[in-house]
């Protein structure tokens, strides 16, 4: 039942090789195997890392891949022994499978899964399916998968622990945020640095991830949120959502850790670094308060050198943490995140700056590239 052997020809954005851009391309995607699902994705936002694989300094991604890991679609056809979905059904794809049965999925303490096999770098992982080949071709030639998700396909297939039912009502242009930047940033604030009611926080970096990670400090509890970005234009959009100071470390004559010290009285209680560079890592861990400072570290920009930390910083009592999407247990939590905006919990839609055809793929990284956009929707 719900199954359908036939192969679907359909449109997908293809990366050949590093340094250039994707190719719109008709791909023939073949039916799922046992324990997946192919998925129609209505809608698929890019994320940072998109962008980042293709770049040719990042030397471990294979080529051919589709590419984009931010999606919403409905299910169209199920492999055998698919129990939690059938066609019609509403999905996310996640790039954070949930097996449910291993150390990590039975462990509290953490939302990776040993599915993963790479750990080290899940970015790299999920290139094929479980029995190690690729639903994907072109031109006759297979094409890789994903993170497990290749959203920028009209047509994908995941695992079925690679994804999450949602409500039927839920609009699938919007949701697909939670597939990454939302979750990833919201979650970071709200189930790794654990910000509390009253609380003060630093955000460094505006971006979709520091906008969601805002979020998250607000519904947290936050009661002073320091935004802080190198582009003063992110500024409106952060106050909007409940910034209380916005400062541009470029408008400083002091270090911005100096800054943010003297403002708060010797630190903030949380401090969250989404720009994702050593700079701001730094300055993030720089300016959390001695006795209790936590300092959360989200994003990692490519060929960055990492963070040097004075074992001081930490004999004081500042803590040091990062997050891999929020946190999440991913099909546990991301079905209750849908509901959550559904019910106004937190709002979506400020993050999401355009709406664009898919064949307009384009010109939504050109606007990522140019710092112009928080997220690009692309619809099929
Ligand atoms: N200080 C403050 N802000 C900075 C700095 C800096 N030194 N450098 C960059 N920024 C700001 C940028 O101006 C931008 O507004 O950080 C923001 C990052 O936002 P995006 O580029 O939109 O990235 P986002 O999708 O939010 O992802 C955040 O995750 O995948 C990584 O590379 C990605 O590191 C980035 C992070
Ligand atoms: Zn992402
Ligand atoms: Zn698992």
């Amino acid at each position: 039942m719900g199954t359908n052997s036939k192969t679907i020809k359909c449109k997908a954005a293809v990366a050949w090789e590093a340094g250039k851009p994707l190719s719109i391309e008709e791909v023939e995607v073949a039916p799922p195997k046992a324990h997946e699902v192919r998925i129609q994705i209505i809608a698929t936002a890019l994320c940072h890392t998109d962008a980042h694989i293709i770049n040719p300094k990042f030397k471990e991604v294979l080529f051919p891949v589709i590419p984009g890991h931010e999606g919403a679609g409905i299910v169209e056809s199920v492999g055998p022994g698919v129990t939690a979905f059938k066609p019609g059904d509403k999905v996310i794809p996640l790039y954070t499978p949930q097996c449910k049965k291993c150390k990590f999925c039975l462990s509290p303490l953490t939302n990776l899964c040993q599915k993963l096999s790479r750990v080290k770098n899940p970015i790299i992982d999920q290139e094929l399916m479980e029995d190690k080949t690729s639903r994907f071709t072109c031109k006759g030639k297979p094409v890789y998968h994903f993170m497990g998700t290749s959203t920028f396909s009209q047509y994908t297939v995941v695992s079925d622990i690679n994804l999450a039912k949602v409500d039927d009502d839920a609009n699938l242009k919007k949701v697909c945020l939670i597939g990454c930047g939302f979750s990833t940033g919201y979650g970071a604030a709200i189930n790794t640095a654990k910000v509390t009611p009253g609380s003060t926080c630093a955000i460094f970096g505006l971006g979709g991830v520091g906008l969601s990670a805002l979020i998250g400090c607000k519904v947290a509890g936050a009661s002073r949120i320091i935004a802080i970005d190198i582009n003063s234009e992110k500024f409106t959009r952060a106050k909007a959502l409940g910034a209380t100071d916005c400062l541009n470390p470029r408008d400083l004559d002091k270090p911005i850790q100096a800054v943010i010290i003297e403002m708060t009285n010797g630190g903030v209680d949380f401090a969250l670094d989404c720009a994702g560079g050593s700079e701001t890592m730094k300055a993030a861990l720089d300016c959390t308060i001695a006795g209790g400072g936590s300092c959360t570290l989200i994003g990692v920009a490519i060929g960055d050198k990492g963070l040097t930390i004075s074992p001081v910083e930490l004999i004081m009592g500042r803590t040091i943490n990062g997050t891999f999407f929020g946190g999440w247990k991913s099909i546990d939590s991301v079905p209750k995140l849908v509901t959550d905006y559904k019910n106004k919990k937190f709002n979506l839609d400020a993050l999401i700056t355009d709406t664009l055809p898919f064949d307009k793929i384009h010109e939504a990284f050109d606007l990522m590239y140019q710092g112009k956009s928080i997220r690009t929707v692309l619809t099929f």
